[in-house]
């Protein structure tokens, strides 16, 4: 039996997954995100290993043999977060999450230091975006001296967690090029960067193939869940992609869209592509000789569960739920009357970099009611992902095929928008309800040699579901499109002025 956790941003999920590749077991437990400032989001690295703890114990003791069975570890993990770790490996502050935007000049510093977008391009395949890893090394550095100095370790998020597990620190190629810092052409660390910056290499950890192994899980965590000692942590990989793996997207091709708590367009690719401009994030893939092509947009699913959330406290008799909101959505036709939403609730990365953006509606009238509301939510985060799919196809990538995976999948109206708005059909394949968390088990799979390679491990997936477009609502969402396109640019403008001081 494998064990895949994903370190999410709202949840830790571990399942238990079988040789045929069925999930046997999954468990989640939540954590809450602190936001003590305007565009600033942590957590506590405590909580995530005692989330951790509990799932992982609730699931080894579902088990037939209560866990003796198990044989292999794979991790996966929100990206791009800065944990900061004392000479014991304790946690020196609340680590810093991937959509956190403080470090926005950061990124402005370090491209100059790098003598340009081009040449930081050279080093690293990747633009330096706010949230990435690197530039929070620069802002810890300029704004907590103290704190910095005595840090002896910079991980993310799903490497403490092997810390805890293992006593090793390591993370795998597919985060470390979510750092910034990561020459993923090459598959290590840039030291030229890194000497240009003044960071020292020695406060980040090694990094292995997420298919390797990064040491076994200690006695103590063994045997509270009852474990066989000795069993082997693989490298797993950063959860936007290590989930385009376990869609079975290892190639160009197939592009993958993960409506999670972000928005994600996401393709494989067996060799580095460029990256002109620096408009898509490039990762090394989960084996070696892949690589990995993505544009993040902040706030997909998070916009909806935003809204949910936002309407909550004025009907707390009679609660507000995505389910009920996506009822009310779906007595609304394409387009939900004029009602346009942009979703730059936290600013956005892809496919504008925009830290400054806000989010907006435009076109509301009197006729509109709280269901064109919802609706206009989902279409505006599924626009603004087809614009993120124009953005990879300029860096020279096809689409011949659209995937769907995340949260919003359990909702057939998010799957049939993405249909329309794309003009392509959309499936699910199997394990699309456990994303990373499925990909990390797969990996560890291929490390403990269940299966030859990830190749091997993918062609046990099929598909789940099936939506085909509408061509009614496809001419509709193609002129909604054009405005939609629009709307940022007359914006742009009125959003520098709304930054909080
Ligand atoms: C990827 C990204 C998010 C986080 C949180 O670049 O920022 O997918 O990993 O899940």
């Amino acid at each position: 039996m494998l064990i895949g956790i994903d370190l999410g941003t709202s949840a830790c999920k571990v399942i238990a997954v079988s040789r045929s590749g069925e999930v046997v077991a999954k468990v989640l437990r939540h954590y809450p995100v602190h936001t003590t400032n305007p565009g600033w989001a942590e957590q506590e690295p405590a909580d995530w290993w005692a989330a951790t703890d509990e799932a992982l114990t609730a699931v080894t003791a579902s088990l037939p043999d209560r866990g003796r069975e198990v044989t292999g570890i794979g991790l996966c993990g929100q990206m791009h977060g800065l944990t900061a770790l004392d000479g014991a490996g304790e946690p020196l502050r609340r680590a810093i999450l991937w959509n956190d935007q403080r470090a926005a000049r950061e990124c402005e510093w370090i491209t100059d230091r790098a003598g340009g977008l081009d040449e930081l391009l050279r080093m690293t395949r990747n633009r330096m975006l706010p949230g990435f890893t690197g530039c929070k090394i620069v802002w810890f550095r300029e704004h907590e001296p103290e704190l910095f100095t005595r840090t002896r370790r910079i991980l993310n998020p799903k490497d403490y967690l092997r810390l805890r597990l293992t006593g090793e620190y390591a993370t795998d190629v597919s985060d470390a090029s979510g750092t910034g810092l990561f020459d993923v052409a090459n598959r290590r660390w840039s030291d030229e960067l890194l000497g240009l910056l003044g960071i020292d290499r020695a406060l980040l950890p090694d990094v292995v193939e997420s298919v390797e192994p990064t040491g076994t899980v200690l006695p103590g965590p063994a045997a509270r869940w009852n474990i066989p000692e000795g069993t082997p942590v693989f490298g797993g990989g950063g959860d936007a992609v290590i989930q385009t793996t376990a869609m079975g997207l290892l190639d160009t091709g197939p592009v993958g869209f993960t409506i999670g708590t972000a928005g994600i367009v996401a393709g494989g690719a067996s060799r580095c592509p460029d990256n002109p401009g620096g408009r898509v994030q490039v990762s090394c893939g989960n084996e070696p000789g892949r690589w990995h092509v993505m544009g993040v947009s902040l706030s997909a699913g998070g916009a909806f569960q935003w809204l949910r959330d936002a309407l909550a406290p004025a009907t707390a008799a009679d609660p507000v739920t995505l389910e009920r909101l996506s009822k009310l959505a779906r007595d609304i036709g394409p387009g939900s009357e004029g009602l346009l939403f942009l979703p730059y609730l936290l600013g956005e990365r892809s496919p504008h970099v925009a830290p400054e953006a806000s989010a907006s509606w435009v076109g509301l009238t009197p006729m509109h009611h709280l269901g064109h509301i919802a609706r206009s939510v989902m279409e505006g985060v599924v626009l603004n992902m087809r614009e993120i799919l124009e953005v990879y196809r300029q860096a020279g990538l096809p689409c011949d095929r659209v995937v769907a995976s995340g949260g919003a999948t359990k909702e057939p109206l998010w799957l049939q928008i993405l249909a329309d708005v794309l003009n392509r059909e959309t499936v699910t394949v199997t394990g699309v309800a456990e994303g990373g968390a499925y990909g990390a088990a797969l990996a560890a799979g291929v490390g403990i040699g269940w299966w030859r390679d990830l190749t091997e491990a993918v062609g046990m997936l099929a598909v789940e579901q099936t939506f085909t477009p509408d061509p009614a609502a496809v001419a509709t969402y193609d002129r909604i499109f054009q405005r939609h396109r629009h709307l940022y640019e007359g914006l742009r403008p009125l959003f520098a002025e709304t930054v909080p001081a």
